[in-house]
């Protein structure tokens, strides 16, 4: 038995594959089976008068969605979507389905969603988990290659890092625990122990949002770096970035083509990409209409897209007020009323997809973070011991999984961009 990637080295020969029915169209003489088995799409061509009359009614029977073991002769055939052709011999059914839900009319989102375990079998959510899966492969590669070493962060965990108003609550036998919001402090610890680290798991944020970024469990890609400053983790962001691109322009053009992606806006992510500071960004909002926002707010959805129409690359958006970043961030040694951080935002409106920063690596300055954000000394005390054995200058950054995805395939969703997403108000399926 053969997969319907491997058809081009059987030209000629009989072969079988485990398929699904998709789609059928009969003439009376010929039934043309459309047939796809996950790795690709083959069209069947069964003529009548050439196979035993059992074999043809039994084709006849098979529904859409029908599971089969279809036998048959490839041809190479240049009008063929795919190439080629299978002629086919023999049909053994697996199961004749019963009536699909999915039928080829145009569905709402909640039906879909609804459906979401059948749906992914379209060949459009199949094209965007395989660019997902690349997706991360790349990544994995580039990180691998400039010797990163993988560390798994808990998932259950005693406190918060991101702020406490999306934390998962939970019990954990008698004690509290919530559901991790990021791998990050637990990144940290585990560079001090072997210098270039990344954590890669789901994180989870109890966020009230319902925009098209917004997803309630999402994964994360976080790499952390000993000795590295903001401005070099800012380069390992461009070119993992670029990287990524390249590795799914290169290895994935059948999906693109399938998701009707504009290759060129892809072919533009090359590092380096441009950076302005937050302070020029609200500039830039002020001239471009947005004359409302002060310094010292964070940015929206409309103002992140307006900052990003101005480039045809992403964007770093570096040095935001310490007030509106996360609590272990370091101040610019020369200006402490702002952060040595960066989000890096995408073109097209798909928002921050980077949130990352240096470290504070003063014991001094954590503890007083400690005290003005009334994080608790005795939950935090590991973190400290990082800044109490051997500090060093580090940074690291968070990349969010399902926002890249959508990007790369130009989704209008993130809801596309996993399996199974976790939104307000969905659990199932
Ligand atoms: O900016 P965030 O909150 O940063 C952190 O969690 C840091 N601890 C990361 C680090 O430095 N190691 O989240 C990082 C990224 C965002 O830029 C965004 O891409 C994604 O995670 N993200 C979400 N994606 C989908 N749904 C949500 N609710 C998300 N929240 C954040
Ligand atoms: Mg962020």
């Amino acid at each position: 038995m053969i997969t319907i990637r491997e058809v081009s080295a059987y030209v000629g020969k009989e072969v079988t594959i485990g398929v699904w029915m998709y789609n059928k169209r009969s003439s009376g003489k010929i039934q043309f089976l459309q047939l796809r088995d996950g790795t690709g799409t083959i069209q069947g061509v069964l003529v009548r008068n050439q196979v035993a009359p059992e074999i043809w009614d039994e084709a006849k029977l098979l529904t859409m969605e029908s599971s089969l073991y279809v036998t048959g002769t490839i041809r190479q055939d240049d009008r063929a979507p795919s190439g080629f052709e299978l002629d086919v011999t023999s049909v053994k059914t697996i199961q004749v389905a019963e009536e699909y839900p999915i039928a080829k009319k145009e569905h709402g989102t909640d039906f879909l969603m609804d459906h979401r375990h059948l749906w992914i079998r379209s060949a459009r959510q199949v094209a965007i988990l395989r660019v997902r899966a690349e997706i991360i492969r790349a990544i994995q590669v580039f990180l691998d290659q400039n010797g990163f070493t993988l560390v798994d962060p808990p998932i259950l965990t005693p406190s918060s890092c991101e702020g406490t108003t999306d934390l998962f609550h939970t019990k954990y036998f008698d004690e509290d625990a919530y559901l991790s919001q990021t791998g990050q402090l637990y990144a940290e610890a585990a560079a001090m122990a072997l210098n270039r680290v990344y954590s890669f798991g789901p994180t989870f944020r109890a966020e009230k949002s319902k925009t098209r970024r917004h997803l309630i469990e999402f994964w994360m890609i976080e790499p952390e770096m000993a000795f590295v400053d903001h401005e070099r983790s800012l380069e390992y962001q461009e070119q993992m970035l670029e990287f990524v691109a390249q590795s799914v322009l290169q290895n994935c053009p059948t999906e693109l083509q399938t998701l009707e992606r504009d290759i060129s806006k892809l072919e533009k992510i090359k590092a380096p990409f441009p950076r302005i500071t937050y302070d020029e960004a609200i500039e830039l909002l002020h001239r471009e209409g947005f004359e409302d926002i002060q310094w010292g707010e964070d940015f929206g959805s409309p103002h992140e897209t307006k900052i990003a129409e101005s480039f045809d690359k992403p964007v770093f958006i570096t040095h935001y007020p310490t007030e509106i970043k996360s609590f272990y961030m370091k101040p610019d040694p020369e200006r402490p009323e702002v952060v040595l951080c960066a989000d890096l935002i995408a073109p097209e409106g798909y928002g921050e997809i980077i949130g990352g920063s240096q470290r504070i690596d003063d014991p001094e300055l954590l503890v007083e973070r400690y005290e003005e954000h009334s994080l608790s000394k005795e939950t935090y005390a590991w973190y400290l011991d990082l800044r109490k054995y051997g500090s060093v200058p580090h940074s690291g950054f968070g990349l969010g999984l399902e926002r890249t995805v959508a990007w790369i395939c130009g989704l209008d969703h993130v809801r596309e961009s996993i399996p199974f997403p976790r939104m307000l108000n969905r659990l199932y399926p």
